[in-house]
């Protein structure tokens, strides 16, 4: 996973050239040509750098970095402003309304390279050192974990892949779990029920902060904390408490490098909710025709409801053994999304591990499934 550049430019053709350019380099490429899509595509695809134009017709590009910087989302991100005014005036007018650096047109691609280059770097190492806890304003990535039907996969995914991110970073990782009611998370752990989470979820939302939750953070032998939502089928009436679910997952990659939410399947209220706190998506998918097409339909209305496709990851999980299933090949042609990742069948394992109450990664770190979490792992640290 690139490090992902929004070139914003009315010229389609500066776009265009520009886009070559930097995709040659490695670079995935989004493009908007006015300013409200630029704004627009920030929030959805979540770029790492915008490289903006100041003059274009109904908004400037002052204007646009502006309001990327008041919005909560967009705030971080660096922004190159790319332009033919070459006045002093007009450099710090540029820098006044955020810009992170300025260039004038025409520029040399090399010129606009090392700009592209050494900005990334820095925000990288500002990002890395947040996360050490050197900045109150420390920030985790949130990766949102779903799939278009249940039984998918879903919990396999976030307590195997949560596991694998703790031992390959070290880093501190919480796994969510968002489905009151029917949480497995806690049941594949092991753990019970908990009537701290519930009185948490009975507070007033505005109540809520980092301790609460953290206080309520269960610690597993592996390293991760699990955040147990409550179990009981009745319990599903916790899910209308959207509100501290917000403040919840709003608060809790304050506490966490890494945060993978259990979302379960389908897109219920809670899950729309709380679809703009998340940073990335994996979705569960079974290589059949069916769940292909359903999982077509949930990307489709993912990207409705404003994810950038590129925030999009697709999990092909195998969960049984048979010559009637699909290759991954087809499986993504018939998709028309990637396929980030693959996880083979291995029923006895994924048995035990419910039975032992420990993660397949767990059970045989050298097995083949525990190889496939250190790829989609790897992936994920490598998006940073
Ligand atoms: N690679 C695999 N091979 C075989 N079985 C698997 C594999 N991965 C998961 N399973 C099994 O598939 C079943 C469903 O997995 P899981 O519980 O993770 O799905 P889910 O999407 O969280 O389900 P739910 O919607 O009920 O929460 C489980 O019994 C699990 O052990
Ligand atoms: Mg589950």
């Amino acid at each position: 996973m690139a490090d992902k550049v929004l070139i914003v430019d009315d010229d389609v053709e500066t776009l265009r050239l520009v886009g070559l350019m930097l995709e040659r380099q490695g670079y995935n490429i989004s493009a908007a040509d006015n300013g409200e899509r630029a704004i627009k595509r920030a929030q959805a695809d979540r770029p790492d750098l915008v490289l903006l134009d100041v003059m274009m017709p109904d908004m400037s590009g002052y204007e646009v970095a502006k309001q990327l910087r008041a919005s909560e989302i967009t705030a971080n991100v660096p922004i190159i402003m790319f332009t033919a005014k070459a006045q002093v005036d007009d450099r710090i007018e540029g820098l006044e309304s955020g810009a992170d650096a300025y260039l004038t047109k025409p520029t040399q691609p090399r010129e606009l390279l090392a700009q592209v280059k050494a900005l990334l770097a820095r925000s990288k190492a500002a990002r890395t050192a947040q996360a050490m806890g050197k900045a109150p304003e420390s920030r985790g990535r949130t990766i949102g974990i779903l799939s278009a039907k249940g039984g998918l996969g879903v919990t396999t995914l976030a307590t195997n892949l949560g596991i694998t991110l703790r031992k390959l970073t070290r880093e501190s990782v919480v796994i969510a779990d968002f489905r009151p009611g029917s949480s497995d998370i806690s049941a594949g752990l092991g753990y019970s029920n908990s009537n701290g989470v519930m009185q948490l979820l009975r507070k007033e939302a505005k109540a809520i902060s980092p301790v609460d939750i953290q206080r309520e953070l269960v610690a597993h032998q592996s390293g991760v904390h699990v955040f147990v939502s409550p179990q009981r089928p009745r319990d599903a009436v916790y899910a209308m408490r959207l509100e501290q679910y917000r403040a919840i997952a709003r608060l809790l990659p304050s506490i966490s490098k890494y945060v993978l939410l259990d979302l379960g399947p389908s897109l219920p209220p809670l899950t729309q909710m709380v679809l703009k706190y998340c940073d990335e998506f994996l979705v569960a998918m079974e290589p059949s025709p069916a769940s292909i097409q359903q999982t077509k339909q949930l990307i489709a209305d993912l990207i409705s409801l404003n994810v950038g496709k590129g925030r999009i990851h697709v999990a092909l999980v195998n969960r049984t053994r048979s010559n009637l299933q699909m290759n991954w090949s087809t499986a993504q042609e018939e998709l028309a999304h990637p396929i980030s990742s693959v996880i083979t069948p291995a029923p006895d394992l994924a048995y035990k591990a419910s039975e032992i109450n420990t993660p397949m990664v767990l059970q045989q770190p050298s097995s083949l499934t525990a190889e496939q979490f250190t790829k989609l792992a790897s992936a994920f640290v490598q998006a940073e």
